[in-house]
């Protein structure tokens, strides 16, 4: 069983129409298990059908340093059992399981310049980290935002107030599609393209499919590297992390030895044959990073440099990542006898 507790609901705030904000309070025994660095994400425990449950992921808005309480952010999601619950039934004083925060869309540091890109409720884990590094860092920053209208920009006060008390640091260009038109790859190239390129500043990338298509098209245009672009895809979880670790795959064939570098050292084990990568890693005591486990998310990205493996599922590697041999850990099986794989590379 999952390492989950109960959290109370301190505070509803309707953002727009169709997202609200959650205020869930730590009790102070659990304020260490429940720290987070900015850009995380909860795993909440919402209602399933027929007296099941399900479990969502929803993207952290607040900053560490804005004091012991979590806020995560929900927009309701045409037949999203789980958003539209949290937003039709949680107000204060109810409850809500939540695992511990996790996730990789994060930065390293506080004092670097970002270039973000976000788009609808995509802006949720970028907030957390605007308002970290503005509160605690020394970072630059500059915010590509769309959304359908006017009136569905989530956090446009805030966003208003923080540029103008940090006009120096923050500076936020937003797209309407109600007046532009969908944001294009020529489009999303023309806007990035001054703050990005092979040396140019990391990118977080936050939104849906079709804009984090377009706009991971146009950053790889500009030469962005793979390792310089940061990626935060919402994914409802197949498995139940409250329940139960889920299956493991079939253990056929020979097992291998695997080299691993990450973070400047390395390492190697025997890899048996039926076990994924990312589990290997995390058993044997490596931080090797991950988020939806279910390669989906591309957190746990990491580059074959020699030998092969095979992925059982990829929904967020295109052709050009695949070509430079990079794979996610959470899917990948061994192949040949002997794998080398970096995670610094
Ligand atoms: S952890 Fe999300 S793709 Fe591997």
């Amino acid at each position: 069983m999952a390492d989950f507790h109960r959290l109370a609901v301190a505070e509803v705030v309707q953002e727009t129409a169709d997202a609200v904000s959650l205020v869930l309070r730590v009790p102070s025994e659990l304020a260490e298990r429940y720290a987070y660095r900015p850009g995380q994400f909860l795993t909440v425990r919402v209602p399933g059908p027929d007296g099941t449950s399900l479990a969502r992921c929803y993207s952290l808005s607040s900053s560490p340093h804005d004091g012991g309480d979590l806020m995560v952010t929900v927009k309701r999601v045409a037949e999203g059992r789980g958003s539209n619950w949290i937003c039709d039934h949680l107000s204060p004083g109810m409850e809500l399981d939540a695992l511990p925060p996790e996730g990789t869309f994060t930065p390293r540091t506080l004092d670097a310049d970002l270039l973000l890109v976000a788009a609808g409720s995509g802006i949720t884990p970028v907030m957390s980290i605007i308002r970290a590094v503005l509160a605690r860092g020394r970072g630059h920053l500059v915010l590509l935002y769309a959304n359908r209208d006017e009136r569905s920009v989530i956090f446009a006060e805030e966003l208003r107030g923080l540029a103008e008390a940090h006009p120096d640091r923050l500076v936020v260009a937003h797209w309407l599609e109600s007046v532009q038109g969908l944001p294009t790859r020529a489009h999303l190239a023309g806007l990035a393209g001054p703050f990005t390129g092979p040396d140019g500043r990391e990118v977080f990338l936050c939104g849906p499919t079709p804009f984090m298509d377009a706009a991971t098209h146009a950053l790889r245009d500009l030469g962005v590297p793979r390792k310089r672009l940061h990626i935060e895809r919402f994914v409802s979880l197949t498995e139940d992390p409250f329940e139960s670790a889920g299956p493991q795959p079939d253990t056929a064939g020979p097992d291998s030895t695997v080299e691993v570098e990450l973070d400047g050292q390395r390492h190697r084990f025997r890899w048996p044959a039926g076990t994924k990568l990312l589990d290997l890693l995390r058993e044997r005591g490596l931080d090797a990073p991950f988020s939806c486990r279910e390669g989906a998310c591309s957190a746990c990205a990491c580059r074959v440099v020699g030998g092969e493996v095979k992925m059982l599922r990829n929904e967020v590697l295109d052709q050009t990542d695949l070509d430079e041999g990079y794979v996610l850990a959470c899917q990948s099986l061994p192949v040949t006898e002997e794998v080398t794989v970096s995670y610094d590379e």
